[in-house]
């Protein structure tokens, strides 16, 4: 038995963001939206094209840009506060990751007591949300436009916890993600990319997550590296967003798994970027995950194109699908965690996240402390 369902409605196409304000206005009675993004997004101007368009259909804005590369509990306090200082009526989140994630956490604030870290727990919960959230993604990476969860980082420990709201739009133009320079690029692929494959090899997948995760994992192997190289075509950006987004209704469904663990691992002690992180969890935790989940690792295979006679094993394709995935990091020239002059110890210490996170428990393997060590190491090993 499985449940599937799509969040909110998701529109998708070049030139949308122009068309935001009417919109939200669909939405009903929205007469002031406190709209939240980075410094980086704000440069671009994409944020003033979106306020354009909302208060030419006749919404308010009030801007936030206080956002940095990964969401704390301290920015979800700030936009909070603004936002009930000037009594907004819908949340818009427009950005990567942070911005959508801190957007999501900051709806709980409109309705519930302060400060966000009574609801940001080390065990997820769902707050039951009415504050119409709106989310326009300005990368084609981590999908969050189509999940419920918000990922924050607790600012005294650097622990990443969840907590799942409601959201109500998303609407996703491919043009904006144009502006990311080639590593950003890369990581947000490679991270769409571990959510798809992670959420299709992990403990509760089934066959709605497998359909949209492996489109989504045959269109990055295809249009990452175009994407990469030229910035400015329009397919392959196309392709991408679209392949982000489903890969984020795939992972939504299900879970991601020790990859995901292992990155936030990587995160805490090393601060490199989330994308970063998976790429380089994402090789072992399918070698490791393979052997339990043989059909699912097959599907994985097939949907990167990898040339398959039929009669591998479990363990084979985990291995070949490994090697895809660094073949690809090498062509998008990713460094590998010693060229950043980090040291093996230094990658070790993500073994902890990977072991206690609660991310692991989705592997259909079980991963225990001695299994997340040598899963650290090999991410340091094996990608040179
Ligand atoms: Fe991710």
């Amino acid at each position: 038995m499985f449940t599937y369902h799509q969040n909110c409605p998701i529109i998708f196409g070049a030139g949308a963001i122009d068309h935001l304000g009417e919109y939200v206005s669909e939405l009903g009675n929205i007469k002031k939206a406190l709209c939240i993004f980075d410094p980086g997004v704000e440069a671009a101007g994409i944020p003033a094209r979106a306020m354009a368009s909302l208060e030419k259909a006749g919404i308010a804005c009030v801007p936030f840009n206080g956002i940095g590369s990964e969401p704390t509990i301290g920015m979800v306090d700030a936009a909070g506060a603004l936002g009930l200082e000037n009594k907004v009526d819908a949340i818009i989140g427009i950005g990567g990751g942070s911005s959508m994630d801190t957007t999501k956490a900051t709806s709980i604030l409109m309705e519930y007591p302060g400060p966000s870290k009574k609801y940001i727990l080390a065990k997820p919960i769902t707050m039951d949300t009415k504050t119409p959230v709106i989310l326009v993604p300005t990368t084609s990476g981590t999908g969050s436009e189509a999940t419920r969860v918000a990922v924050i980082t607790q600012t005294e420990t650097g622990g990443k916890w969840s907590v799942f709201v409601n959201t109500h739009l998303a609407v996703v133009d491919p043009e904006l993600s144009m502006g990311m320079p080639a590593s950003v690029t890369a990581y947000t692929g490679l991270d769409a990319l571990s959510h798809a494959a992670e959420c299709v090899t992990d403990n509760i997948s089934q066959p709605h997550n497998q359909l949209l995760a492996c489109a989504a994992i045959s269109k990055i192997m295809k249009y990452l590296p175009i994407a990469w190289k030229e910035p400015e075509n329009v397919e392959a950006r196309t392709e991408m967003s679209l392949a982000a987004d489903w890969a984020g209704i795939a992972f939504g469904e299900t879970m991601c798994h020790v990859g995901h663990a292992l990155a936030d691992g990587l995160s805490v002690n090393l601060h490199t970027p989330h994308g970063y992180n998976c790429a380089m969890a994402l090789p072992v935790a399918l070698e490791y995950a393979a052997p339990a989940v043989p059909n699912e690792i097959r599907m994985v295979a097939e949907a990167m194109g990898l040339p398959l006679t039929g009669k591998e094993s479990a363990e084979e394709l985990g291995a070949m699908c490994a090697n895809a995935v660094w073949d690809l990091m090498r062509q998008l020239e990713l460094p590998s965690l010693k060229a950043k002059g980090f040291t093996r110890e230094q990658c070790l210490k993500a073994a902890e996240e990977g072991y206690g996170s609660h991310l692991s428990s989705f592997c259909p393997v079980p991963v225990t402390r001695e299994a997340a060590e040598k899963l650290a190491a090999r991410m340091y090993d094996a990608y040179q």
